[in-house]
């Protein structure tokens, strides 16, 4: 068995730390205070090839594989969760497309997407059909060649700042197989930008509702068959969750750094607290589990890069490391004692940012459903 990135997943990796550790890291604060990642971090990480780490070098992209985007992922959450949950979108967006899309919206979106000029959306879920974005109520009828689409969209990451979303909306009978999905560029009439979510954390990363009121789109936005958008959406879900595992697990390894930094340096009854086995044991649980986390991470990233099925492995990572990447924060936070609790010191941020981990991209409860249904099946 074999452990070791090969070398492209090691320059990737090298690559995306030291963009992390030299320029993003001093950003992050700036970055959640002013609610924003800077269009300069945004095109640098395009010009890193950070934007479409898994999509063909033929669209623009690194061509770099799913272990490459995860590992790079990771160290880019390490320095800062809401660029890296924003670049996680778009490298889904990204990815979606240039594996669903036909010729035209392949040239037309993956290169724009991959450059850092503009950021993706994944426009899924509402305000009634979070966890069962089967019950959508968004619809898009024929109106000759066109689509005329109505409804609404809750807590799309990116929704002020994309130059395209990828958009699901009915277009048949209800439940799964009535969805279709389309292609819709920002600023079509009709397309609204809705309420800016005023969230605990990630806050430097956009988050709002979309409305659509009769907003008319070519025949040549839809995206994928009719009635396949259910499906689409789900195996781009499948990806998006090794993507949140290794945000998570990035996250929860900048805890476990700060809180080995503290442990070392403050004193208390004479000795630095590194000394206590109190302090060890949180030291020591939080490694085994990071460790546990990263090998669920890639085996499911390397099992998607050999195009086997691996939805349960996707699933089984995302909930296993959302879950404890929150409990490494929250030890670093006790580490880390009074201090740990003021906005001085970065775990404070942390423990705020990690906790959607286990709430997007399919709850810790949904992808409790997914593997339990399939460990059933087999
Ligand atoms: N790959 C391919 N096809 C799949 C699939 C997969 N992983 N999962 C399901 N399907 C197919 C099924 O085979 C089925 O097809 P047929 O009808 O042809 O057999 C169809 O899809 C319907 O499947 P289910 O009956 O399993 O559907 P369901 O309604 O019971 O839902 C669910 C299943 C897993 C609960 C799903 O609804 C789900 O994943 N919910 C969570 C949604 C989610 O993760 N939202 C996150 C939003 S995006 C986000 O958070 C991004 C961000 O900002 C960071």
């Amino acid at each position: 068995m074999d452990f070791e990135l090969d070398e492209t997943q090691r320059l990737v990796r090298d690559t995306a730390r030291d963009y992390a550790t030299k320029t993003l890291a001093p950003l992050a604060r700036k970055i959640e205070a002013e609610e924003c990642v800077p269009p300069e971090v945004l095109r640098a990480l395009g010009g890193l090839g950070l934007l479409a780490v898994n999509v063909p070098e033929a669209l623009g992209g690194a061509e770099a594989g799913v272990v490459a985007y995860s590992v790079a992922m990771s160290e880019i959450a390490k320095a800062c969760s809401s660029t890296a949950v924003t670049m996680a979108v778009t490298n889904m967006v990204n990815e979606v497309i240039a594996t669903f899309g036909n010729d035209a919206q392949k040239q037309r979106y993956c290169p724009w997407l991959a450059s850092g000029e503009t950021l993706g959306a994944f426009a899924l879920s509402e305000a009634d059909a979070g966890s069962d974005p089967g019950a959508m109520r968004t619809t898009a009828r024929r109106d000759g060649d066109d689509w005329i689409v109505d409804g609404g969209k809750q807590w799309i990451t990116s929704g002020a700042w994309a130059g395209v979303f990828v958009l699901w909306a009915r277009t048949g009978e209800p439940g799964t197989k009535g969805i279709s999905c389309f292609l819709v560029d920002a600023g079509t009439p009709g397309l609204r930008i809705g309420h800016h979510e005023d969230k605990m954390g990630i806050r430097g990363s956009n988050t709002v509702a979309l409305e659509f009121d009769e907003m008319r789109l070519p025949g040549s936005a839809l995206f994928g068959e009719l009635g396949q958008g259910f499906r689409i959406a789900m195996m781009a879900l499948d990806g998006g969750r090794v993507g949140i595992a290794s945000q998570s697990l990035g996250i929860g390894e900048g805890a476990l750094s700060d809180a080995l930094r503290y442990a070392k340096e403050r004193q208390a009854f004479g000795k630095p607290i590194a000394e206590f086995q109190a302090i060890q044991w949180m030291i020591a649980d939080s490694r085994t589990e990071l460790d546990a986390a990263r090998l669920l991470t890639l085996r499911a990233a390397a099992m998607k890069q050999q195009r086997v099925p691996f939805t349960k492995e996707a699933s089984m990572a995302k909930l296993f490391a959302s879950e404890a990447a929150w409990r490494v924060c929250n030890r670093a936070v006790q580490v880390h004692g009074g201090y740990g609790y003021t906005r001085d010191f970065d775990v404070e941020r942390r423990f705020r940012d990690v906790r959607v981990t286990q709430i997007y991209e399919g709850t810790s409860e949904i992808q409790r459903v997914v593997i339990a249904r399939l460990v059933l099946k087999d």
